[in-house]
């Protein structure tokens, strides 16, 4: 089956597209810069205008649906962009589409969760066959954030908020399990084998990076705390992905301290 994966050049679509070549799948990969590649068929299209999404629906039997923008034109690429990729699916005969959200998102009171919830619900409207894949963060996004919070020399962040990071090349295995499977009709979670505190998780990075940060410990306030706190961003779903923080943090530091 040719499977097409929006997002393709995204942290989570670099993991997708080797995994699903692996198991058998054609790949057409769509990315808005037209890239060179002998081991994929890249498309360029643009979700927030719908340039070239007709061409890049042609032909393929299900669509994987990754590409997401949080911090710009949110609106326009992830509900808007993903309305037009409904449409355009259901005018070529999709047979499944496949979309990657967020664990938590009805939970925890960010923004960018309220437009990832609105396409969601775009995706379950529509008259695409569905399944959905709710993940939680990856480890890169973590470390993002730590190197955020330690800008100013200490590590700032609330020592209680739950994590669960979850490794891409786990959610690309368990994906690519969902297109074999066929449409679900159901809101699947996923996430890492550990819940982790804040502190415990900074803990960790900073002995990988043989930094001495301290931790300054702050209290998130309201109800967006207190989601964190409680385990918004993570999940008792099982099976759960294999490869831990700690994991990540030797694949990433090694024995060699700091990068
Ligand atoms: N990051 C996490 O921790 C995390 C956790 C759980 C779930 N997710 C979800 O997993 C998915 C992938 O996340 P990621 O971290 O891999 O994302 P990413 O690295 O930020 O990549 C975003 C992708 O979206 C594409 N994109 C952005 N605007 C577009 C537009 N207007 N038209 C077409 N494509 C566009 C980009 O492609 P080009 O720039 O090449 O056009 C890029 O491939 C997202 O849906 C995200 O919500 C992420």
């Amino acid at each position: 089956m040719r499977v097409l994966v929006t997002g393709a050049s995204g942290r989570l679509g670099r993991a997708v597209l080797p995994r699903l070549r692996g198991d058998g799948f054609a790949v057409r990969a769509v990315s808005r810069h037209p890239r060179e590649d002998s081991t994929v068929e890249w498309v360029a299209a643009d979700l927030a205008t719908g340039e070239g999404l007709s061409a890049a629906v042609a032909g393929v039997g299900a669509v994987l649906h990754l590409a997401s923008s949080p911090a710009r034109r949110t609106h326009e690429v992830d509900v808007l962009g993903t309305r037009r990729l409904v449409e355009t699916a259901d005018q070529a005969g999709v047979g499944h589409l496949v979309f990657v959200s967020i664990v938590g998102i009805d939970r925890v009171p960010f923004g960018y969760y309220r437009h990832k919830l609105a396409a969601e619900q775009v995706v379950t409207a529509g008259p695409v066959p569905w399944s959905i894949l709710r993940a939680t963060q990856f480890p890169e996004f973590l470390e993002e954030l730590l190197r955020t919070a330690g800008r100013l020399g200490p590590v700032i962040g609330d020592p209680a908020v739950l994590a669960q990071p979850v490794d891409p090349a786990d959610v690309a295995a368990r994906l690519a399990g969902m297109l074999a499977a066929g449409p679900s009709y159901t809101v699947e979670e996923y996430g890492g084998p550990q819940v982790l505190r804040f502190d415990e998780a900074v803990r960790a990075w900073r002995a990988a990076r043989r930094s001495h940060r301290p931790l300054l410990r702050v209290r998130i306030p309201g109800r967006l705390g207190w989601a964190l706190r409680s385990g918004g961003l993570t999940t008792t779903a099982t099976p759960t992905g294999t490869r831990t923080w700690a994991d990540h943090l030797g694949d990433t530091y090694g024995g060699t301290g700091r990068r």
